[in-house]
């Protein structure tokens, strides 16, 4: 543990990586009974990345990492923890251990946060806690997930959403405080309207004691789109708005307005509900898809390095999915 007497959290720096395969709504259509008309008026989205089966999550996690450690001008050994949100880890034991030996962070604790598409968010947000408190000086935030090996492809209502990616985030202690709010809410009733749920499939019967064991594998992800709809736009803008008020700013002091990349049609109804013009939506859906934890820091690294995002910004970020969890985080850039 580094102790820092620096008790702001200042987003240092970014990164994200993608994989090269690029599959379009004309290959999907080949697939399954769609078309590239119905994917682009229903969501938005053209393109998606997909990760090939020689690489793992640890592969773009770690590319991802390496480029805000490189823009942060920090060595890894730097590090005093890791958080990597995902809910397609390498292993269900946490993957942030091999992304730590992978960028060989050698001094960082490292653990995951299971949150879908809103892991990122909560993550920058535990993050900014340990800062805030002076554990820590320097911690990476890392948004990876890849969905495309857990989506039924032969369910088109689904199939047609999912990308690959990951992005990264370097917080480190200093005297300004980026993070100007949160909030974090879950409603677990509606658990079911959005899952990758455990299935208890063989018993294996234990002679001679006779007792009987379950062995687990999990099921294709399962969603109920029109309920998740409804959710994120109602429960994102209020939560937006609860922020906003909490930190004595108002929807016109946004600069810009990063939502969990799941539909463009979400970003825009968020965006109008919030009287946020069209113009302050950072949006990259088309080319990726939806990547789950990775879509928030993907399309704020590109914002920030395709010079959109300037000192002093105001940033509303909200990720919204599984759970049901969405989570808000009001940022000032410096
Ligand atoms: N191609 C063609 N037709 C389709 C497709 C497809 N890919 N998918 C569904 N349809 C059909 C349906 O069968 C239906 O046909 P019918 O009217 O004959 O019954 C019709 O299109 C309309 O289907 P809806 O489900 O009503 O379409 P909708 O406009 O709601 O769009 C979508 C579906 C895109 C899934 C939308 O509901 C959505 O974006 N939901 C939110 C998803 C989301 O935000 N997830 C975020 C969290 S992800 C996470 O946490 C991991």
């Amino acid at each position: 543990m580094k102790p820092s007497n620096l008790a702001g959290a200042h987003i240092l720096a970014t990164g994200s990586a993608v994989p090269d395969i690029c599959i379009s709504n004309e290959t999907l259509s080949s697939i399954v009974n769609t078309s590239d008309e119905w994917i682009s008026n229903r969501t938005g989205i053209k393109t998606r990345r997909i990760l090939p089966a020689n690489q793992s999550i640890i592969d773009i996690a770690t590319r991802a990492s390496c480029q805000a450690l490189n823009k942060a001008d920090l060595n890894p050994e730097e590090l005093d923890l890791i958080i990597l949100a995902t809910s397609t880890p390498n292993d269900l034991f946490g993957s942030a251990s091999q992304l730590q030996a992978s960028i060989k962070a050698t001094n960082a604790a490292a653990f995951d946060i299971t949150a879908a598409c809103s892991g990122f968010v909560i993550s920058l947000i535990t993050a900014s806690q340990f800062l805030n408190s002076g554990s820590y000086k320097n911690i990476l935030v890392v948004g990876a997930d890849i969905l495309s090996r857990w989506v039924d492809w032969s369910d088109r209502s689904s199939c047609i959403l999912f990308g690959d990616g990951a992005g990264a985030a370097i917080l480190q202690s200093n005297i300004n405080n980026d993070i100007l709010g949160f909030q974090i809410n879950t409603n677990g009733l509606d658990a079911n309207q959005l899952s990758i749920a455990s299935k208890a499939s063989e018993e294996i019967v234990c002679n001679p004691a006779k007792l009987k064991f379950m062995h687990s594998h999990y099921d294709y992800l399962r969603m109920n789109g029109k309920e998740v709809y409804k959710f994120a736009v109602s429960r994102v803008p209020e939560s937006i708005r609860q922020c906003l008020k909490d930190v004595n700013l108002l929807s016109n002091d946004i600069s810009w307005l990063i939502l969990h990349q799941a539909n463009q049609r979400i970003l825009n109804a968020v965006a109008d509900k919030l009287d946020i013009p069209k113009n302050k939506i950072i949006s990259n859906i088309q080319s990726y898809g939806n990547t789950s934890a990775a879509s928030i820091p993907i399309a704020l690294h590109e914002a920030f390095d395709a010079g959109k995002i300037m000192n002093g910004d105001i940033i509303a970020i909200a990720g919204f999915g599984a759970g049901l969890t969405w989570a808000t985080v009001i940022i000032k850039w410096h």
